[in-house]
């Protein structure tokens, strides 16, 4: 079985993640953990307590709230892709089930040493609940057995600027303290997800006809995203983060990834979240080079059809291929 916390910022896919998460067979979500980023942290947990009810799990997974704003800089948000609420502008009635009363990043810590080794943190958002974590207890990081990150890109490829990507834009510190903390993560950034997970065409038409509640649901967040791609020059549904958590469940997804040194760009306003993955194949053998650079595994290459699979799969509740 795999246990896994989901750190979210939860609006638009972060929805199909969670879903993902409670919904697949085999799968065990001991916690979500909400920060801000897309919305307001608020939004982002009665997003996520909203979710849980309608995969039907109202009352069995808690949601804890985290951090309301990056550790250094104003929060920087993204209303204008997936609406004021974060669910396409559905404004679903409120959820039954309530949020903990304990910090996000204090349940991270709690939990990773309820049971080391034992759970994989899947991040959706900017990383200040785990930059906080850390803080609190820099042991977590031989502790969690696996972080799989959704955020930057190994490519010269932006979302938000030409050459960031939304997570790592909005809290670049947290994530520059992340990778050099020596965590265990899989990084799956912006080209990556673009590249392998964009659902459009008749794959989306395929996916409207799957007549269930979980699949109503997954249009009505997603209705906002679409329009905004599709006036954006992206031809379809993006699905960054769940095309992560469908890795971690599924690492034969996995086609093509390397071990890299990752630094994420602090310092510049051009190019501030830029994520400089160091893809030479000896950096050790540079002059620049420090003697402390921790490698992550990058993903460089993904299935699509084995992901497009697996979100009909889930969709229709049918997990029998
Ligand atoms: C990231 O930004 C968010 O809007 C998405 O959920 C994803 O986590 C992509 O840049
Ligand atoms: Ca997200």
């Amino acid at each position: 079985q795999k246990r896994l916390i989901i750190d979210t910022d939860t609006a638009g896919d972060d929805v199909t993640s969670i879903l993902f998460g409670l919904l697949w067979p085999g799968v065990k979500v001991e916690a979500i953990t909400t920060v801000m980023g897309n919305i307001p942290v608020g939004q982002c947990t009665i997003n996520a307590l909203t979710t849980v009810e309608h995969a039907g799990r109202s009352g069995e997974v808690p949601v804890f709230e985290g951090c309301d704003r990056p550790l250094l800089r104003p929060l920087v948000q993204a209303a204008y892709v997936h609406g004021a609420d974060g669910m396409g502008e559905t404004n679903f009635p409120l959820p039954r089930q309530k949020a903990e009363t304990e910090h996000a990043a204090n349940a991270i810590v709690r939990l990773l040493n309820e049971y080391p080794g034992e759970l994989e943190i899947v991040a959706h958002g900017p990383l200040t609940n785990l930059a906080v974590a850390y803080m609190l207890d820099p042991s977590i990081v031989h502790k969690v057995k696996k972080v799989w990150v959704m955020g930057g890109s190994c490519h010269f490829r932006g979302n938000i600027t030409s050459t960031a990507e939304f997570n790592f834009y909005v809290d670049p510190e947290a994530a520059q303290m992340v990778f050099q903390a020596g965590f265990p993560i899989a990084m799956v950034g912006w080209d990556v997800c673009v590249r392998y997970a964009l659902v459009g065409g008749e794959d989306l038409e395929k996916l409207k006809r799957i007549d269930t509640e979980v699949s109503r649901f997954y249009h009505q967040v997603n209705r906002k995203a679409l329009e905004f791609n599709l006036a954006n020059g992206l031809e379809g549904v993006t699905h960054p983060d769940s095309v992560t958590i469908a890795m971690c469940i599924r690492p034969e997804l996995i086609l093509k990834s390397g071990h890299y040194p990752v630094e994420i760009e602090c310092h510049s306003e051009a190019n501030r979240g830029f994520s400089a993955v160091d893809t030479r194949p000896a950096p050790e053998n540079t002059p620049a080079w420090s003697g402390e650079r921790p490698r992550s595994e990058v993903v460089l290459e993904s299935d699509y059809r084995e992901f497009y699979r697996m979100l009909t799969a889930m969709l229709s509740g049918d997990f029998s291929e």
